[in-house]
């Protein structure tokens, strides 16, 4: 006989039903909601964008600051809203996130995309129905989508016939010249019927982390390549989002404008706020009453602060602290010890990092501390403020502090306005421990 319940996890050890730490996006659900911190004003302002323009809106914010979670739950509000017939407006975001990453082609996104319209409209066609919207009949759906073309994402698609003569092929096509253009044609067909005006609503796509494209050149290209397709269809929207400053210059092409909206900036989660997303996590993982968090939300701001506000970035950090606070047997059921422990063990990873850093020429430490002073990034065409006359003068400081991974600096861009350096999460750290574990204004 076992003694006891095995446990699961370090989490269910710890009294908690899962990790308050995860990194994933807040979900489109009731939790979601309950979970999401602050963000009144942008949202509001997402919402708006979303319900009273053509416009595609555009979302512009540091890796983790939050851009997903967003679009996810305004999307869930404005679909609930119509939902419990508060509104007419039918705003319904797709299941599916669509990324695009160098090479991709928009044939190939555009497919995909008009897949998901489709499943949508099968998933959402009650709903739509009721609220009196013209959606096709699911049984048609279902069978467009089965069609080997849809399916197999290819053209000339053929299967080998039973019975009779065994070497007679059979077609299988849903009707004549069912091509690419034909298959946007339905889908577009059928949104223009369920959604005739912009105020009877839309489906809500995400294009996110357009910084996969690296270049704002490449991501121009390929949204001015989508430009008469599912940027031009009624009642499909996009919310486009990108960090370092990509979906600004790309978004601002001549052939663009008229398409995007302005992009909403998406700021560090107020201070005020912040210790907010982990008291709200901590309170609906909770399974045991005398459960201690690892991390608690007093604590999390330190570690949020250290990582210069990056949420992502802290929260990895806070389970990394609770794996080793449960693997070496501290955890405690005082707060005050788990406390203590956090703090000496931020230090030591600071520490070590900072030891473990080679970095010999004091230029190159010299750009560190006035880029960590200045926020954490840059431009290539910055290097005014560092006390260089040409780019190309700071280019090996950079290269030297890229090597000891203290920043990260992507493909150079030909906008030079793009903030593509900037410090990680090791060079906050070392910064840490430079400024004697303390976190200058
Ligand atoms: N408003 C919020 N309230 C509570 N938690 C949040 C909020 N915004 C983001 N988070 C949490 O912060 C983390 C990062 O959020 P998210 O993935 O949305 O950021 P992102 O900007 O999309 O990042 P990336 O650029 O890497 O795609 C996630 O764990 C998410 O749950
Ligand atoms: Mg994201």
């Amino acid at each position: 006989m076992y003694e006891g319940k095995r446990t699961v996890s370090i989490w269910s050890d710890l009294g908690f039903q899962e990790s308050p730490y995860a990194t994933r996006p807040v979900p489109p659900t009731e939790e979601g909601e309950s979970l999401f911190v602050g963000r009144d004003g942008v949202a509001k302002r997402l919402a708006n964008r979303l319900t009273s323009s053509d416009l595609h809106p555009t979302i512009e914010g540091e890796n983790g600051v939050g851009k997903t979670s967003l679009v996810s739950v305004v999307g869930y509000r404005l679909r609930r809203e119509f939902e419990q017939k508060s509104t007419s407006q039918a705003i319904i975001p797709l299941d599916e996130i669509f990324q695009l990453t160098v090479g991709d082609s928009a044939a190939t996104l555009e497919r995909k995309a008009l897949l998901a319209v489709a499943n949508s409209m099968i998933k959402h066609h009650d709903l739509l129905k009721r609220g009196g919207h013209d959606v096709p009949d699911v049984v048609d759906l279902q069978k467009w989508i089965n069609a080997p073309l849809i399916k197999g994402g290819g053209a000339g698609a053929s299967v080998a016939g039973f019975g009779g003569s065994a070497s007679r092929s059979v077609s299988v096509n849903t009707g004549a010249g069912f091509n690419e253009a034909g298959l946007r044609d339905t889908v577009f067909g059928w949104l223009r019927q369920c959604f005739p005006s912009s105020q009877s609503g839309a489906f809500v796509g995400v294009i996110d982390n357009l910084e996969l494209l690296e270049t704002s050149k490449e991501a121009r290209a390929l949204l001015e390549s989508m430009r008469d397709g599912i940027l031009s269809s009624p009642g499909l929207k996009w919310v486009l989002c990108g960090a370092r400053g990509i979906v600004r210059t790309s978004a601002s092409s001549p052939r663009l404008e008229g398409r995007l909206a302005e992009p909403l900036e998406l700021s560090p989660i107020e201070d005020a706020e912040i210790s907010q997303v982990i008291a709200r996590r901590l309170e609906l993982y909770q399974i045991i009453d005398s459960a201690v968090a690892p991390v608690d939300p007093e604590s999390f701001k330190l570690i949020y602060d250290v990582l210069n506000k990056n949420l992502r970035n802290a929260l990895k950090y806070s389970e990394d602290f609770s794996f080793w606070l449960h693997d070496g047997g501290y955890a405690s059921a005082d707060p005050v010890a788990n406390r203590q422990h956090f703090e000496r063990w931020i230090r030591g990873q600071a520490a070590r990092n900072a030891e473990e850093t080679n970095l010999s020429g004091n230029r190159a430490w010299e750009v560190f501390d006035s880029l960590t002073g200045i926020g954490g990034s840059c431009s290539p065409g910055d290097y005014e403020t560092f006390g260089f006359n040409s780019a190309q003068a700071m280019v090996p400081h950079i290269k030297s502090l890229e090597d000891v991974n203290l920043i990260q600096s992507t493909a150079s861009d030909s906008d030079r306005r793009r903030k593509t350096i900037l410090v990680t999460p090791r060079g906050w750290l070392v910064r840490y421990a430079r400024s004697d574990y303390s976190i200058p204004e």
